[in-house]
């Protein structure tokens, strides 16, 4: 062991397990795929003042948990605590809204920091998967991307899920309701720190995990009862495209998001097995958000998964991914011309697109099987003096047991039919 260890809060991914990951990512890609998202890809770091001004000033992703540096030439910048900021920064710095054909839908996978406190399914260190879609202020969109994600989760066999939804009403409705909730949050026994953020954002006080004062909001006003008109019927016809998509939500007049950007439809998907962090992903429509950062007015919706949490949810339901064997033939050589004729297969095999491993190392033919048997390959090529002499290649079926001589000169197109 080195004496360097991964930092706090973070983890490496290994295989056999790191397959997981990719696969679940690649399970959420596919949806978007298929639904007209282009792959975005924008810098791990940003201008701090992006994120200050997008994800809010006064949210604790900005004021506590962000990585903040000053770089060497004097600029300000953040290790990247979410993905929507940035991919809204770059569709308009390259002028996608301008193509004519909007919404611009972008779907993106990567890494995200936070200097949170860590625990299980919460890092410093995570992996998202997230779409947006801007410059549309459509409820089917926002139907789209709710239903996408459901149809993600099921394909990796996911089921104790459960998405809340909720409104969060617009420029219109919102300064009305905050007031009022602001003047119910006044009259309550509350600490100096949660009235200080009743005054800066009373929202996020509904989203207080504390039992003592969630007691205190039993009788608080909800944004539901306060909606405006547009942003009633707004809601109601997201409402209805999802149910008519056969996806089950349950209304949630309390979910507020970790971030100010939101307005109208939010969503969070959560999962039963996971405890305290039991949010796999959330979203929602920003319709302010490009004015916030010095674009025009683009309404625009997205939602981000969570790919460790998602990685853990399978775990708690006991699923296991349908992973293929990274490797289908596994080539044993037994001496030096062996290894010469049997390393040209393997090169033969790979270019005509058949995963091959080999035994290296010089390794006897009992740690060579043992190495074909650990890399899951269906079979083993074996390759020993005799059958140089006679020129044939021993072909094993890995499963069955079942061996064959096969002429040196077949065993490729042998193989290639074998595996279908
Ligand atoms: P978020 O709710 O902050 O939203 O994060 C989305 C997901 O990322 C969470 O549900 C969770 O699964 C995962 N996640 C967040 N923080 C951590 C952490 N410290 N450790 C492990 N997983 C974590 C956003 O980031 C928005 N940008 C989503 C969005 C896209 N809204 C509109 N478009």
């Amino acid at each position: 062991m080195s004496t360097f260890k991964a930092p706090k809060g973070t983890y490496d991914l290994l295989p056999p397990d790191s397959a997981r990951y990719l696969a679940v990512r690649e399970a959420i890609a596919a949806p978007l795929r298929g639904s007209g998202y282009g792959y975005i890809e924008t810098p791990g770091f940003e201008s701090v003042e992006l994120f200050a001004r997008g994800v809010g000033e006064s949210t604790d992703i900005v004021t506590k948990e962000m990585y903040a540096f000053e770089t060497k030439g004097g600029d300000r910048l953040a290790l990247r605590p979410e993905g929507t900021a940035s991919v809204l920064r770059a569709a308009l710095e390259a002028n996608l809204h301008k193509a004519g054909n909007l919404p611009v839908k972008l779907w993106y996978s990567g890494s995200y920091y936070r200097y949170e406190r860590p625990q299980k399914g919460r890092y410093r260190h995570f992996s998202q998967v997230g779409a947006e879609a801007i410059g549309a202020e459509d409820p089917a969109l926002d139907a789209e991307l709710i239903i996408l994600a459901d149809q993600a989760y099921r394909s990796l066999g996911l089921r104790n899920f459960r998405i809340l939804l909720n409104s969060l009403g617009d420029k219109e409705c919102r300064p009305v309701y905050r007031a009022a909730l602001q003047d119910f949050l006044r009259g309550l026994d509350l600490d100096e720190d949660t009235l200080r953020r009743a005054e800066i954002n009373p929202l996020r006080v509904l989203d207080d995990k504390r039992e003592s004062v969630q007691k205190q909001l039993t009788g608080a006003p909800l944004l539901r009862d306060h909606l405006c008109d547009a942003c009633k019927a707004y809601h109601e016809e997201v409402r209805e495209l999802v149910t008519a998509a056969g996806v089950v939500f349950e209304d949630d007049p309390r979910l507020v998001r970790g971030l100010d950007y939101y307005t109208r439809t939010t969503f969070e998907f959560v999962h039963d097995g996971l405890g305290s962090q039991s949010a796999v992903g959330g979203g929602g429509r920003y319709d302010g958000l490009s004015e916030m950062i010095g674009g025009p007015a683009l309404p625009s919706v997205g939602w981000a998964l969570g790919v460790d949490r998602t990685v853990l949810a399978l775990e708690a339901e006991g699923v296991e991914l349908e992973l293929p064997a990274a490797t289908s033939v596994f080539a044993v050589p037994l001496g030096d011309e062996a290894r010469r004729v049997l390393f040209a297969k393997v090169t033969e095999l790979r270019k005509n697109g058949v995963a091959a491993d080999f035994a290296y190392g010089g390794k006897g033919l009992k740690a060579a099987m043992k190495a074909a048997n650990r890399s899951g390959a269906r079979y083993a090529l074996i390759l020993g003096e005799r059958d140089i002499e006679e020129g044939v290649i021993q072909l094993k079926d890995l499963e069955s047991g079942e061996q064959t001589a096969v002429g040196v000169n077949e065993v490729v197109a042998e193989l290639e039919s074998r595996l279908g």
